[in-house]
């Protein structure tokens, strides 16, 4: 058995995540040097190195892989465990971990003011990123929840869906096919295009529409991010498509919606988490919160 204690674990576990034995320091708020000898002596107990630096850069070994995994594991069921008492005590009290898609951050920021409003001990740790990058912390159990369009099929998983995301066409409002009362799909073909990044949920949605009905788009421009192609539109650069829920939070007077036939894309956004997974107090107490306050909402 190996004799670690629960604060070199600590230690150990914050220096794998930021990779950086300063980071971890100022995380812990304590030494370098503290961190140095607690990494060594952890080391000295399993009896393998847990890191190798190559120049600047501080790789986990193979064994320090495994140790990492462990210690995640264990600080998720610890940090379960004090949710449990809390819960036994009367308040809900913990981390919440969530990744959502970039749509969704026009509108999940405002739920989860609402939620911390009534549950001000619940820490939250919001990850916003695309459907690729979703995917891999779902593989490496990161988070207690996920919110995205499609869940992935590949990965065993509890989904609800809760609130639609229509995929729209969107355009500068002096833009040629504004005018047009309905527009043909393949007429979009014949226009400026600016499309989101490869890993991107919205981007694979447009391209089965338009591989389906045999669409070739002129890209212009890829962009990684919604608010940058709004601007590009806005711009003069193209037209794009993108989630309704993008034209909801600031002044889009200079933007319109085109009515292009096979639009929208209907598609729901859906809460998951891991089928295995046994989420924690705070967890449920956000997947029930987030149902109920978007049961009667409209897009
Ligand atoms: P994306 O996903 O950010 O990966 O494009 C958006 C969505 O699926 O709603």
């Amino acid at each position: 058995m190996i004799q670690a204690t629960l604060h070199q674990l600590k230690v150990f576990e914050t220096t794998a995540r930021l990779g950086s034995f300063t980071k971890a320091a100022e995380e812990l708020d304590i030494t370098q040097p503290t961190v140095s000898s607690q990494v060594k002596q952890l080391t000295k107990s399993v009896g393998l190195p847990l890191f190798e630096q190559i120049g600047k850069q501080l790789y986990l070994t193979e064994a320090g892989k495994a140790l990492f995994t462990s210690c995640q594991d264990v600080f998720t069921e610890l940090d379960n465990f004090e949710m449990k008492i809390a819960d036994f005590k009367g308040t809900k009290e913990g981390k919440l971990r969530l990744s959502v898609i970039t749509t969704a951050a026009y509108f999940i920021p405002r739920i989860l003011g609402s939620f911390c409003q009534i549950y001000p001990d619940i820490d939250v740790t919001l990850q916003v990123i695309n459907h690729q990058q979703i995917q891999q912390r779902m593989l490496n159990n990161q988070d207690d929840l996920y919110i995205m369009s499609q869940p992935p099929e590949e990965i065993d998983l509890k989904s609800k869906p809760f609130i639609e995301n229509p995929l729209v066409v969107i355009a500068r409002k002096d833009h040629p096919l504004a005018k047009e009362k309905q527009v043909l799909l393949e007429k979009l073909q014949f226009y400026p295009f600016i499309m989101r990044e490869s890993g991107s949920g919205t981007r694979k949605a447009v391209q089965n529409l338009f591989n389906q009905y045999d669409i070739t788009v002129k890209v212009r421009l890829e962009l990684g991010s919604n608010e940058a192609i709004k601007q590009a539109i806005l711009g003069g650069l193209g037209i794009s498509v993108l989630s309704k829920h993008t034209l909801t939070s600031a002044c889009h007077e200079d933007l319109t919606i085109l009515n292009v036939e096979k639009f929208p894309i209907s598609r729901y956004w859906y809460i998951s988490h891991l089928a295995g997974k046994q989420l924690s107090v705070v967890a449920k107490t956000f997947l029930d919160f987030l149902i109920d306050r978007t049961l009667l909402m409209e897009v």
